[in-house]
């Protein structure tokens, strides 16, 4: 059990105790909830291949899919073994074309994916939809290889089903960087701004992310899950690609990120993870985000650059508020 685990004192790592685990269970639903009827804003503790004919075609405006890369990896004693590309292939398509229904006609869609397994995705992808970009994200940690180079970057495929029609708000994802070279016309800061901690400069985002760490012991949305991936990248993903209240679906939920990113920036979401534990994580960090909407890396409306927190701590007011008495997690 987690909970069981030998942890430094500043270790912030999400674990539960058995009561919780008994008390979060009332949060999920499983298989026998989605027959009886879809609800937004649900975690679903089952297979995705029994779930797909119980959730509504054309009803989300954004998908985001973070499926088992073609590895050896064990999910909580779920193993998913390494297979050829073609078999790997034949596994997508099993359950993308049916993950695709579920898109609007105007919605979008990301993929993440390693080196291995990311041409088979973008092939897969191109059967359905059309892609649009390939964000490279630079993860920095990877395991060092005596006869091969590390792996330190992911690959994020965007697709829509329709090239003409789709939301993109690339305002709501600027970053926030430290000018190296501050260049001034007529003494003034040309394009950036001078500030008692600093001079920064704005600037849209490139599909290459060198901004973003994953998970890691000291940060309060840390949990033991093997390929989580951070709030602030599915923040930037789920800023740039849907509005306030729009309706978000991940078929591989895993800890949780995006459900708890999605309700922290106000979309509704619903998610599933066959594996019961990851549910119950995602379940409580959806609780602890009803106390605390901070997604790290984001403040005051911009992406910051690895390791500002302090810089963003002085600068900037982080984006606090205060909990109604009255206000409650909606899990159906
Ligand atoms: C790469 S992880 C997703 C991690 C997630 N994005 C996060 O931030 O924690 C893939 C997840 O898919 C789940 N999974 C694998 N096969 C599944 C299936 N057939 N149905 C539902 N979930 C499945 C695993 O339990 C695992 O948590």
């Amino acid at each position: 059990m987690q909970g069981e685990k030998h942890r430094a004192s500043r270790n912030r790592t999400i674990t539960l105790s058995a009561d919780e685990r008994t008390s979060l269970l009332s949060f999920i639903s499983d298989i026998t909830d989605l027959k009886a009827g879809y609800r937004d804003n649900s975690i679903i503790n089952a297979d995705l291949a029994d779930c797909l004919d119980y959730i509504p075609d054309r009803y989300f405006d954004l998908i985001i899919i973070d499926p088992p890369y073609n590895l050896d990896k064990d999910f909580n004693g779920l193993k998913f073994s390494a297979m050829t590309t073609l078999s790997y292939e034949g596994y997508l398509r099993r359950w993308f074309y049916k993950v695709c229904d579920k898109l609007k006609e105007n919605g979008s869609l990301y993929m993440c994916g390693d080196w291995k397994c990311s041409s088979s995705m973008q092939r897969v992808i191109e059967e359905r939809l059309t892609v649009i970009n390939r964000i490279s994200w630079q993860r920095e940690k990877g395991r060092g290889a005596k006869s091969n180079w590390k792996n330190c970057v992911e690959d994020i495929w965007f697709a829509v089903k329709n090239p003409h029609d789709y939301y993109f708000d690339v305002e709501s994802v600027k970053m926030k960087r430290k000018v190296i070279a501050p260049y001034k016309v007529d003494g003034k800061p040309k394009d950036w701004e001078e500030t008692s901690t600093g001079n920064f400069r704005l600037t849209y985002p490139s599909n290459f992310w060198d901004d973003i760490s994953i998970p890691f012991w000291s940060m309060p949305e840390n949990t033991d899950h093997p390929t989580q991936k951070p709030e602030k990248l599915f923040a930037k993903l789920i800023l740039a690609s849907s509005r306030q209240g729009d309706k978000i679906f991940d078929p591989f939920l895993g800890s949780g990120t995006s459900a708890v990113v999605a309700q922290k920036l106000g979309r509704q979401f619903c998610g599933i993870d066959i594996n019961q534990e990851y549910c119950l994580w995602a379940a409580k960090r959806l609780l602890n985000a009803l106390s605390d909407n901070n997604i790290q890396g984001y403040a005051d409306g911009v992406f910051w650059e690895r390791n500002s927190l302090n810089l963003q701590k002085s600068s900037q007011q982080l984006h606090k508020r205060t909990i109604k008495g009255d206000e409650q997690l909606n899990l159906f």
